[in-house]
């Protein structure tokens, strides 16, 4: 971006001129830049959720990238000579978790025995950060357990701490924490294991039994079971204002039973059974309502909340006749979050540590239930029951129907609608809500342009700047709309980079880094900067294309967002602004680009970010300003 001087307003007679009304615009939705969140490809376990060991709990396995309760002792790896197995035998440690992992050290053992975890693609050891290890163990052994962190990348112990344990096999199982450790280096790399070893002598001959493993970075906000630090943070400095959970396909299940069930998520880590994940993975549920809900809370946005509406992804639907349980679980649930504490399950919530009901105003019933054959049943029964017994205990809750129209089509209902495709899509997009129904409010609460140019061909791995700016035109459209176009998120919201490295996310992880994607970068700048209401802009000299724009103002300022998309760049080519009725000689301009349309952002590790963030003050003269471009592909957002 080049900054303009005031001799720039003489330039070219032909250059695009833009005249901002004061007024005669729409209010405008506070709730436009919002987040998805499901567990896709490890979001939640392994990802934002805060647990670090896998398989903690042999609640089902992965293989051929499909999620199934067959037990293993994956992640884990035997140290000094024991044998690992899954084991049935009684007692287990709870009825939702009937296998464990048996140790079985050989007699004469006289070494350090034990095993150590993988991580999720490894562990994250920051010597600035405080962590706990905890365990439970049936069977006789009466000494120490080390934990330590140990680097694959350079043979180092890396920090390390220990526990206690007395127990006799008579006496069942019990739970064991370590003492609270800051690792002594910082890792190189994720590169990491975590091993916990036993004094192998008076373990000889013997088995051991475990179960519910625990190891905890410091989370966000110091929460107990709380999420991964970083990764909150990126969701934070994103400044969304509201976040749909808990999905997405992943609510649905392949197959019968396994939907979410909000009721084997809540309470001890004892009592969730998990169940075989949509993407490939099974999900421990450690991340449940309750760390959902608490996330929300801690990251200052609203909730949309997702229930599950009779449709299994591979085709089932619950008859009308057997839906009703389904209807009360629901009900049940939204007692669980909103009731007071003398309901019966709003003291269930009080007794976990939520005296307070949420507050909710958004429900949406089911996931894209038009797929598999959904859409009939959708119409002539499965909406209206739960449409039904919801509106007729919360009467001021909006219903969203995620197949267009809403069956029930009255004020109290909305839509989600679901927008992917390649990047010259998403910029066709641009005026499509101009001329969208008012009749009810609409969420495009799942959007990616998945691929460069018109290809159609799978999926990119990481947003180009091209496919960035197309994804900033179509929320310019949903931005000028935004008196209809209530709310809108990225699918997905975040991705493992080494599980996923070959489709789109906003935000990408391994162990220890985070990268952020343009796309992300594109929904901060634009959620950082929303008017409370929209204004008309006249255009002279020019339609939109190449450069597309959205005009808002809230009671200080005025805001104009700017795509440039294979547009001019320099001052022969500034865009003239004017904002009728402002006598401001002084505005903001913040740009964001790269090099190329080309250009991705990688992990810090391999290459870093392509594209920047500038914050000018530019000098204008009684609400007129000029803006140049400094790149073909770059955003804009002038505020005044
Ligand atoms: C306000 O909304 C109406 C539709 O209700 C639309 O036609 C008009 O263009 C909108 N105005 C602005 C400035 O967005
Ligand atoms: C770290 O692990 C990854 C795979 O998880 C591997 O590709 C990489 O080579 C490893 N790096 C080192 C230094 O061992
Ligand atoms: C949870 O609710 C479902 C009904 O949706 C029921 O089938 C299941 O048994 C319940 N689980 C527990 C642990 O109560
Ligand atoms: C529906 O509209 C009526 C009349 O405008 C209003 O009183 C009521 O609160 C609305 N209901 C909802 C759920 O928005
Ligand atoms: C209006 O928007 C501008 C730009 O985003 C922001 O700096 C300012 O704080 C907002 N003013 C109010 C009153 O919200």
């Amino acid at each position: 971006m080049i900054l303009s001087s005031l001799l720039c307003f003489a330039a070219s007679a032909a250059s695009l001129t833009l005249d901002i009304a004061s007024s005669g615009g729409n209010q405008s939705s506070s709730l436009l830049y919002g987040l998805l969140y499901e567990d896709i490809y490890h979001s939640g376990d392994g990802g934002l959720y805060g647990e670090m060991l896998r398989n903690r709990a042999f609640q089902g396995s992965s293989s051929d990238g499909a999620a199934s309760l067959a037990r293993n002792t994956d992640y884990w790896h035997p140290v000094g000579g024991v044998s690992l197995a899954i084991d049935k035998s009684s007692p287990a440690i709870s009825s939702s978790l009937p296998y464990q992992m048996r140790m079985d050290v050989p007699a004469g053992t006289t070494g350090t025995v034990g095993f150590y975890n993988e991580g999720f693609w490894g562990f994250d050891v920051d010597a600035t950060k405080r962590y706990i290890a905890s365990l439970h163990m049936r069977g006789d052994y009466s000494g120490a357990v080390n934990c330590y962190f140990y680097s694959t990348t350079t043979g180092q112990v890396l920090g390390s701490t220990s526990m206690g344990i007395h127990q006799t096999s008579s006496a069942g199982w019990v739970q064991s924490y370590s003492a609270t450790f800051q690792p002594s280096k910082t890792g190189s790399d994720g590169n990491n294991t975590f091993y916990f070893t036993f004094d192998g002598s008076k373990l000889a001959g013997k088995s051991v039994y475990f179960n519910v493993f625990s190891l905890f970075k410091q989370t966000f906000d110091n929460r107990i079971n709380g999420v991964r630090e970083d990764l909150a943070d990126a969701l934070l400095n994103m400044n969304s204002k509201y976040i749909r959970l808990p999905g997405g396909n992943n609510m649905e299940g392949n197959s019968s039973p396994y939907e979410w069930k909000w009721n084997e998520t809540i309470g001890s880590l004892l009592d969730r059974p998990g169940r075989p994940g949509t993407w490939g993975d099974i999900n421990t549920d450690g991340f449940g309502l309750l760390e959902m809900m608490q996330m929300a809370q801690d990251l200052g946005v609203e909730v949309i909340l997702g229930i599950w509406a009779g449709l299994y992804l591979d085709g089932q639907v619950v008859s009308q006749a057997n839906l009703k349980p389904y209807v009360d679980s629901v009900m049940n649930e939204l007692e669980f979050l909103l009731g007071d504490k003398t309901t019966t399950y709003g003291a269930k919530r009080a007794a976990l540590g939520f005296p307070s009901p949420f507050t909710i105003k958004w429900i949406e019933i089911g996931n894209e239930d038009y797929l598999n054959g959904g859409t009939n049943s959708y119409y002539s029964y499965r909406f209206m029951a739960f449409y039904n017994a919801i509106h007729a205990v919360y009467p001021s809750i909006n219903l969203v129907s995620t197949i267009n129209p809403n069956p029930v089509n009255s004020n109290g209902s909305s839509l989600d609608l679901h927008i992917y495709g390649n990047e010259n899509y998403f910029v066709s997009l641009f005026n499509t809500f101009d001329q969208a129904s008012r009749k009810y409010p609409v969420f495009i609460n799942e959007y990616a342009a998945t691929n460069t140019g018109s290809n159609n061909i799978g999926q990119v791995g990481a947003q180009t700047l091209g496919m960035s700016c197309a994804e900033a035109i179509f929320l310019l459209g949903c931005e000028r709309n935004s008196d209809v176009i209530v709310g809108s998120a990225y699918g997905a919201l975040i991705k493992n980079y080494n599980e996923a490295p070959d489709t789109v996310a906003v935000i990408k992880h391994t162990a220890n880094e985070v990268l952020y994607t343009i796309s992300y970068y594109v929904q901060k700048v634009f959620a950082d900067h929303m008017g409370t209401r929209t204004l008309p802009v006249t255009a002279t000299n020019g339609g939109f294309g190449p450069v597309y724009w959205s005009g808002t103002a809230n009671s200080s300022s005025t805001i104009l967002k700017l795509v440039n998309y294979n547009g001019k760049t320099g001052s022969s080519n500034a865009v003239q602004v004017n904002v009728k009725g402002s006598s401001k000689n002084i505005a903001t301009l913040i740009t964001l680009t790269a090099p190329s349309s080309t250009s991705v952002n990688n992990l810090p590790s391999l290459g870093g970010e392509s594209s920047t963030i500038t914050t000018t003050t530019l000098s204008g003269s009684a609400g007129s300003f000029s803006i140049s471009f400094s790149k073909p592909y770059e955003i804009a957002v002038l505020v005044v």
